[in-house]
């Protein structure tokens, strides 16, 4: 199955970018839409990973929550350097706190924001190891950082899929109908 209408895209590049809170399903859902469409899996906390050869939580630990996002705007430029066409790029649920990232992610592609509520964030998560989010009360923490974080993924998505009751092949035909209209539009 491709993402694909008659004749050639009119849109370039021909990306899906998947952004969203932390629990929302992007990395489950990114690896659904590759099988899907035959295009790489781009995980860009994957990526850090490789690259600082550390956990997530190990670089948070080391260089704090300012050290991890200048790696990750780092990896984002490494990445649109690339100039990466029919991808899946999943993204970190931060990502778009940096003014700057908000708009290169537009421009990479056909923006998704995954999105839940609180209290499936939290049931999601339950017993990860994110940073952010060992606090004394967690789904406190969530409901700020999402009251915080929700202009950005609204500014930076094209368009928004409510995944609290929806299991993943189904956020992923969301994901894919709305891709092609896009895309051929
Ligand atoms: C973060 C989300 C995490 C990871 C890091 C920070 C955030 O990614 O990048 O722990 O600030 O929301 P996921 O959204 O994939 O969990």
């Amino acid at each position: 199955m491709e993402v694909l209408c008659q004749g050639e895209f009119k849109h370039d590049p021909k990306n899906i970018i998947l952004i969203g809170f932390m629990g929302c399903g992007k990395s489950a859902i990114g690896k659904e839409l590759s099988r899907i469409l035959n295009y790489p899996l781009i995980d860009i906390d994957h990526e850090i990973e490789k690259t600082e050869n550390k956990t997530i939580p190990e670089i948070f630990s080391e260089v704090g929550e300012a050290g991890f996002r200048q790696k990750e705007t780092n990896l984002l430029d490494q990445l649109i350097a690339q100039n990466p066409s029919k991808s899946i790029i999943s993204t970190g649920g931060g990502i778009v706190i940096a003014p700057e990232n908000q708009k290169k992610l537009t421009n990479l592609g056909f923006t998704v924001w995954l999105s839940a509520t609180p209290e499936t964030i939290m049931q999601r998560i339950q017993g990860s190891s994110r940073p952010l989010l060992q606090t004394k009360d967690p789904l406190g923490t969530i409901k700020e950082l999402l009251t915080q974080r929700e202009s950005f993924y609204k500014n930076t998505a094209k368009v928004q899929i409510e995944t609290d009751d929806l299991l993943i092949p189904e956020i992923a035909s969301g994901v894919l109908e709305t891709a092609r209209y896009h895309f051929c539009r």
